[in-house]
C-alpha cells in the first residue's frame, strides 16, 4: 500500500504529545536537525530559517511548528532543498473534512469500505490507523475532521450524550496532529430529552443546547464545533416552527460561543419533493432564495457552508452565486472528495483542475474556510482507489493555499507516493490531470449533469431523474435539450453579478462547457467551432471513450507496486466498461430523439 508518507519508516509515536512535540519527533526520525521556537501568536503559521551547517531554525505556533516539520520532511522526500528563509500561513482558518459516516459502520456515499470510526452503533476504531490518518491529514495541512454523517441517524445523537467519553478519546488521538474534531448534530435533539419542541426561540430549547455544549466542551475542550444539515432532504430544522435559518444557527452559536466553537450551517436547502410538471421552480435558485436575504443576520461564530455549485457536486457546475453574494457572513465552500457523481473511486477522476476553476472565480476573501466530503474508509489504502488519494492530498494543499499550482500539487503527491523515475512521473501526472476532462466527455454533456442511475449515481441513465421529485430535469425532446436559466428563462442567472451574467447569458458567447447548464438549445445549434450541438455531443462521447482506452494502456505501462497495481488494473477494467456504456447510451439516446446521424459515420446504436 502506498500512501504519500509511507516512505517515513518511523511509526507514529504512541501516547499524548502536543503538535510541537510531534514535530520534534518527526524531524528527528527523518534525520533533520532543527531548533524549534514556539510562538503561540503564530497559530498555524511558520517560518523556516536554514542555517549554514544544515540546521534549521523553525518558529511557529504549536500547529505551525508541525506544518513546518512536514514541509521539511516532504521536501526531503521529494529531493528538494530549502536554502533560503521561508514563511507560510494558511489562507483558510478551518480546513475541514466532513465524514458521512454512520454509527452502524456504513458510510453514506462511501466507496472505500466501511467507517474508520464506527461499527455496530458504537465508536470503534484502530488507534494505529487513526494515527496514520492523523499524520496524512496534518502533512496535507488539514485541521478539522467532522466524524459523523450530516444526516444524523440514530444513535449518532449519543455522541453528545453517553458516547461523549468515546468521542473524547478519539479527539485525544487526533490532537497531536493539530486536528480538531467536529460533530454533526440533529436539530431536533432536545426532543429526545423530554422537551416537546426544537423551536430555536424556545427558552427550554436554548437552555438545553447551552447545557449540552458545556458538557461536550468539558469532555472535548478543543471541539471545532457543530455541523448542521437542517430543513434539507427531510432533516429537522427551524422551518417547522416558522423560524428562519439565522434563528436556528444563532441559537446554536450562542451555546457554543463561550467555548470558542463554530456552528457550520449547511445551505443545501431546496425542494426535494418537486413535481416534474412544475416549470416555475428551478432547483439551482433555491440556496440563494433561502439565504441571501439573511446576509448580516448570522452570529460571528456561524459559518454558512455552501456546496460549490448550485446543484449537487456534478462534474461541471458554475460556482454557486451564494458564495459571491453574502459579503457580511462567514462563508465556507463545500467540495466533495467522495466520488458520488464522479465515478465512485472506480473511474479515475482527479479533482484539482475542477477546484482550481472554482477558486479562480472566487473573489479574494469571499470565504473564510473550506470543507470537503471525505473519500476515506477502512480499505487498506484508505481511499478505495489508490490514485484517489491524490484528491485528499491536493485538497489539503489548496485549502492551505488556493493558488497552489495543480500540476505542482499532483507532481508532489506522485513523487511522495511512488518515487517513480522522471518519465514515469510525468506520465502519471499528465494522466491524472486529464482524467476529469475525460470523465466529463463520456458522461453527461456540456454542463447538463444528472444523466446518472438514480440514487446510486454510477453509470448512465439519461432519463433516470426526468420524471422524479428532485428538480434535476434536462427536458430533451426531438428538437432541443436543456433549461433556459437566463433572465428570459428561469432567471437563475439574475442571481449573479453583472460580469458573470454577461459571460453566460448569450448562447453564442457562453463557454461551451456550460452551454446546456444555462441554455435550452436545438440540436442544430452552431457551436463556436462550427460544429452542431448534436455533433459536439457525439464527438465528445467518442473522444471520452477513446481517451479512456488510451488511459488504460498508459497506466498499464507504469510500474505500480503491489497491491496498488492489481487494484488499479481491476478498477481500470470497470472504468472501461463504464465509459463504453456511457458513450453508447448517451449517443443512442440523442440519436433516437433527434434522428440526426453522426457526420463521421461512427457506430451509434438505433
Ligand atoms: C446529496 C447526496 C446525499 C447527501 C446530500 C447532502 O444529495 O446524494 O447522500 O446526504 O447530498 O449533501 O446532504
Amino acid at each position: 500500500m502506498n500512501l504519500w508518507l509511507n516512505r517515513l519508516a518511523s511509526p507514529v509515536p504512541a501516547g499524548p504529545a502536543t503538535p510541537a512535540d510531534l514535530a520534534r519527533y518527526e524531524l528527528e526520525s527523518a534525520g533533520i536537525r532543527a531548533v524549534l521556537q514556539e510562538d503561540p501568536s503564530m497559530g498555524d503559521a511558520y517560518r523556516i530559517d536554514p542555517q549554514e551547517d544544515g540546521l534549521f531554525r523553525l518558529a511557529g505556533g504549536k500547529t505551525g511548528l508541525l506544518y513546518a516539520a512536514y514541509r521539511l520532511i516532504t521536501a526531503q522526500l521529494c529531493g528538494e532543498s530549502i536554502l533560503s528563509p521561508l514563511s507560510d500561513a494558511p489562507k483558510y482558518a478551518l480546513r475541514m473534512i466532513n465524514c458521512w459516516d454512520n454509527m452502524d459502520g456504513s458510510v453514506e456515499r462511501g466507496y472505500s469500505g466501511r467507517s474508520l470510526f464506527f461499527e455496530n452503533g458504537r465508536v470503534s476504531y484502530s488507534a494505529e490507523r487513526i494515527k496514520t490518518l492523523g499524520r496524512l491529514l496534518a502533512s496535507a495541512g488539514l485541521n478539522v475532521l467532522c466524524v459523523n454523517n450530516v444526516n444524523v441517524h440514530d444513535p449518532a445523537q449519543r455522541l453528545l450524550e453517553d458516547y461523549l467519553p468515546d468521542l473524547a478519546a478519539l479527539a485525544d488521538l487526533f490532537r497531536p496532529f493539530g486536528i480538531r474534531l467536529m460533530v454533526s448534530v440533529d436539530f431536533s435533539q432536545p426532543m429526545r430529552h423530554g422537551i416537546p419542541t426544537a423551536d430555536p426561540l424556545s427558552p427550554d430549547v436554548r437552555n438545553w443546547w447551552k447545557e449540552t455544549a458545556a458538557g461536550v466542551y468539558a469532555a472535548v475542550p478543543d471541539l471545532a464545533g457543530f455541523l448542521v444539515k437542517a430543513d434539507s432532504e427531510g432533516r429537522p430544522g427551524p422551518f417547522t416552527y416558522g423560524r428562519n435559518h439565522a434563528d436556528g444557527a444563532n441559537m446554536l452559536a450562542e451555546a457554543l460561543r463561550p467555548f470558542g466553537g463554530y456552528v457550520v450551517w449547511r445551505c443545501f436547502v431546496y425542494n426535494c419533493r418537486q413535481d416534474w410538471r412544475d416549470t416555475a421552480t428551478d432547483r439551482p435558485k433555491a440556496a440563494w432564495e433561502h439565504y441571501a436575504f439573511l446576509d448580516g443576520a448570522f452570529a460571528d461564530n456561524v459559518i454558512l457552508q455552501v456546496k460549490h455549485g448550485p446543484f449537487d457536486f456534478q462534474v461541471r457546475e458554475p460556482l454557486s452565486p451564494l458564495l459571491l453574494g453574502m459579503k457580511q457572513t462567514n462563508m465556507a465552500m463545500e467540495l466533495q472528495l467522495a466520488q458520488e457523481y464522479t465515478g465512485h473511486q472506480i473511474d479515475l477522476y482527479t479533482m484539482i483542475p475542477m477546484w482550481k476553476e472554482l477558486f479562480e472565480e472566487l473573489p479574494a476573501d469571499s470565504i473564510m474556510s473550506v470543507a470537503a466530503v471525505s473519500n476515506l474508509g477502512n480499505d487498506e489504502n484508505y481511499t478505495g482507489h489508490p490514485l484517489a488519494a491524490v484528491n485528499l492530498y491536493t485538497y489539503g494543499l489548496l485549502a492551505w493555499n488556493p493558488e497552489t499550482d495543480a500540476e505542482a500539487a499532483v507532481t508532489r503527491w506522485t513523487r511522495l507516493t511512488y518515487g517513480f523515475c522522471s518519465a514515469e512521473e510525468r506520465s502519471l501526472v499528465s494522466l491524472l490531470l486529464s482524467s476529469r476532462r475525460t470523465y466529463e466527455k463520456y458522461t453527461a454533456p456540456l454542463g447538463i449533469g444528472w444523466m446518472v442511475n438514480p440514487h446510486d449515481h454510477y453509470g448512465p441513465n439519461p432519463s433516470g431523474y426526468e420524471y422524479d421529485l428532485w428538480g434535476t430535469y434536462h427536458k430533451a425532446n426531438r428538437e432541443a435539450v436543456g433549461i433556459d436559466r437566463t433572465h428570459a428563462g428561469t432567471g437563475y442567472l439574475d442571481q449573479y453579478p453583472e460580469e458573470i451574467r454577461h459571460k453566460y447569458e448569450d448562447p453564442d458567447t457562453c463557454p461551451d462547457l456550460y452551454l446546456l447548464f444555462y441554455h435550452r438549445l436545438p440540436y442544430t445549434f452552431r457551436m463556436k467551432d462550427g460544429r452542431t450541438l448534436i455533433q459536439r455531443i457525439y464527438d465528445d462521447h467518442f473522444e471520452g471513450l477513446e481517451e479512456t482506452r488510451a488511459l488504460s494502456a498508459a497506466l498499464s505501462r507504469l510500474p505500480f507496486p503491489e497491491p496498488d497495481a492489481s487494484v488499479i488494473r481491476e478498477r481500470m477494467n470497470r472504468q472501461l466498461y463504464n465509459a463504453r456504456e456511457w458513450c453508447d447510451i448517451i449517443n443512442t439516446f440523442f440519436f433516437r430523439l433527434s434522428g440526426i446521424p453522426d457526420e463521421k459515420g461512427r457506430k451509434i446504436y438505433d
